[in-house]
């Protein structure tokens, strides 16, 4: 088995089996597939001569507080009906991220198909997400939308632009390349956007895009861009103007705001619609899942508006054993003095005279980015420490649930 770059030339037929195999691909879709396969770097296993496994990866950013770290955004795992269970993906994604993290890509960030496979390579699953059905006409926005322009799949590169340029808040996400917002925007049925171009130079400064179904909805918006409060508020009386036609909308709920608070009734409407095809509602799922690459270079970032805390850390890393022995990055397993506060570090070493706590990086990575406090995570996942220390990261690590807010 070889792990190599993709090449166009020799693979392309090949990886478009693996994700019709998949059945992430319809015959005659692939340009959807080229956009996520040119987005950034592709790595395949060969077997027999042919690429039967692939992974992708994009270049983007993940905020950490006011800071943005570098991130190796995972949009791709996939291994063909040939070559399942034989470790490829586990050996083809540990190798792309060894690259990345050689790259200089400070934490690696992917969507999972279930917990467990990517928890063998360091991974650490993220908070709940909200998914959110409502009636657009039971919105209570007192704002009226003014005229909006449609916006087309010919919008990408300017969808893209005000998309990295949307408010943002700590956990959120921004890939880079504009290929990873035309992969969104191409892959939504009855793709359709609405938008104001505010802009001083008349440019896109807030909009939506999603995907129409019938003439009642279920519709489902992918996209809400806004960079202040009140274009937030515009577009969702321009949702609200739907209302008359559209009876359910479906979206993620956009951080530090709580949807419901502009919905009329929201618990009759829950009672009236149950169970029908035009159920509103909301929904709960833990799907992202992130790791550290380089503990140092994420403390460096790490700037906290507390106190103090210096500890021992113990630290295993579990994608050692997925890394080919000539790499020579092996992961972020070791024994560090960690400072985390207004100034944070990991320094690799040992002081006896410290508290220690014992971690994984899964686990580690999630106290750290504020998905669960160390108490919690001591019940539930590979994290020990005294009962001192832990109380004290508590305090320390007081961070905002951290949001992706672009699912890849
Ligand atoms: C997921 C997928 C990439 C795995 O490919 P693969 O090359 O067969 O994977 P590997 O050989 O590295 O690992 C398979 C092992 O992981 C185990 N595994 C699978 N899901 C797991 C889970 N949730 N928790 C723990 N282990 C799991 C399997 O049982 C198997 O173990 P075994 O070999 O001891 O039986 C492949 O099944 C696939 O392409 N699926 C469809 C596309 C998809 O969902 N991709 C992931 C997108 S996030």
């Amino acid at each position: 088995m070889i792990i190599r770059d993709f090449d166009t030339e020799r693979d392309k037929e090949a990886v478009y089996r693996i994700w019709r195999e998949v059945g992430w691909l319809e015959k005659g879709k692939e340009a959807q597939m080229d956009c996520g396969l040119y987005a950034g770097t592709a790595l395949v296993a060969e077997v027999n001569g042919e690429a039967e496994c692939l992974v992708l990866s994009t270049p983007g950013t993940i905020r950490y507080l006011e800071e943005d770290l570098s991130l190796d955004a995972v949009t791709g795992v996939t291994t063909s009906y040939v070559a399942r269970k034989q470790g490829l993906a586990g050996r083809v994604l540990a190798r792309s991220i060894a690259t990345r993290a050689k790259e200089g890509m400070l934490v690696s960030g992917l969507g999972m198909f279930d917990q467990g496979y990517y928890n063998q390579l360091g991974f650490g699953t993220g908070g709940y997400e909200h998914h959110l059905r409502f009636d657009p006409a039971q919105l209570t926005v007192s704002t009226k939308a003014r005229i909006p322009r449609r916006l087309t799949t010919k919008d990408v590169e300017t969808i893209h632009e005000v998309r990295l340029k949307r408010m943002r808040s700590h956990g959120s996400c921004n890939l880079l390349p504009s290929a990873a917002t035309q992969a969104d925007v191409e892959n939504s049925e009855n793709g359709f956007g609405l938008g104001y171009f505010d802009g001083e130079a008349g440019e896109l400064t807030h909009c939506f895009w999603g995907s129409a179904k019938g003439e009642h909805g279920p519709y489902s918006i992918y996209l809400l861009l806004f960079q202040t409060p009140a274009q937030f508020l515009e577009l969702m009386a321009l949702l609200k103007n739907l209302g008359d036609q559209v009876h359910i909308v479906g979206m993620h709920e956009p951080a530090n705001i709580q949807i419901q608070d502009l919905l009329k009734q929201p618990m009759k409407h829950r009672r009236v619609t149950q169970k029908s095809e035009l159920e509103v509602g909301s929904w709960s799922a833990a799907y992202w899942q992130m790791r550290i690459n380089d503990l140092a270079g994420c403390l460096a970032k790490t700037h906290l508006e507390s106190k103090s805390v210096r500890f021992q850390l113990h630290l295993t890393d579990p994608i050692e054993k997925f890394l080919d022995t000539e790499e020579t990055w092996r992961g972020t397993s070791g024994d560090y003095i960690v400072t985390l506060g207004e100034e944070s570090e990991a320094v690799r070493g040992t002081d006896s005279s410290l508290p220690v706590l014992t971690a994984t990086v899964n686990a580690f990575t999630r106290m750290w980015l504020g998905v669960r406090p160390a108490t919690g995570l001591a019940i539930t996942d590979t994290l020990s420490g005294s009962p001192e220390l832990l109380a004290t990261l508590d305090k320390v690590l007081r961070l905002p649930s951290p949001r992706p807010d672009w699912d890849f």
